[in-house]
């Protein structure tokens, strides 16, 4: 049984174990914390759930336990405005070290694209790898998809694995660009609001 509630700040240790075991293999995590970084990643993901995922948060629970993440967030405030990010990078990410101008690189290209038309931004959605495959993913999009037929938006996400694309069509996104980013292919989905 898949149990999807508001996240709580009394989380946060489970869900940094959660966001950083799922994405420390992300081709863009590699590039920009370097491979195998599960350091980087727990401090990226705990400074990120501190001060970065502001929107809406939701964690995914089986047996009591924290399976899965999903934020999102509202245009035109879900990106900070990309003249933001290096002093609130130095700020905030300082403990990133050397991995600090990739990851201001990074944060402030996906800001800069960020689309004018409203939306309601995506991101970022983890599953502990042990509990991948299983729904838990699915679940939390289904979340997603309610809050944008109840505020009647459009969907955006940024995405730098292939599979990835294919799970997120079958929610309803298109690719609507796609390019490298510090050396990551990195692709661009919308979903448009249902009519
Ligand atoms: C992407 C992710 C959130 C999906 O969560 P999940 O719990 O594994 O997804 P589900 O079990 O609900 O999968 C739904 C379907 O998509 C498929 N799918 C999900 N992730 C897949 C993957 N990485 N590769 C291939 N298929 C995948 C599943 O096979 C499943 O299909 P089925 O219903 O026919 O069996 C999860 O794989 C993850 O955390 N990945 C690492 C972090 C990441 O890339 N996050 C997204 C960044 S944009």
């Amino acid at each position: 049984m898949i149990d999807v509630q508001r996240y709580s700040s009394d989380q946060i240790d489970a869900t940094v174990t959660v966001l950083a075991d799922a994405f420390v293999t992300n081709p863009l995590h590699v590039s920009a914390l370097g491979p195998h970084r599960l350091d980087q990643n727990r401090l990226f993901f705990r400074i990120g759930l501190r001060h970065m995922f502001i929107g809406q948060s939701f964690v995914a629970l089986s047996d009591g336990e924290v399976r899965g993440y999903v934020h999102f967030n509202a245009s035109p405030y879900c990106l900070p405005p990309p003249e933001e990010i290096p002093l609130a990078a130095a700020t905030l990410l300082k403990p990133r070290g050397e991995a600090l101008p990739q990851v201001v690189k990074w944060i402030s290209r996906w800001c800069r694209l960020d689309p004018e038309e409203p939306h309601v931004h995506l991101g970022p959605i983890g599953v502990a790898p042990a509990a991948q495959g299983q729904g838990v993913g699915t679940a939390l999009m289904h979340r997603y998809l309610d809050y944008l037929k109840q505020e009647r938006a459009a969907g955006y996400l940024e995405t730098d694995r292939p599979e990835n694309v294919l799970f997120y069509k079958r929610f309803g996104f298109v690719v609507q660009g796609k390019e490298v980013v510090i050396g990551t292919p990195i692709w661009y989905m919308w979903r448009a609001q249902e009519a």
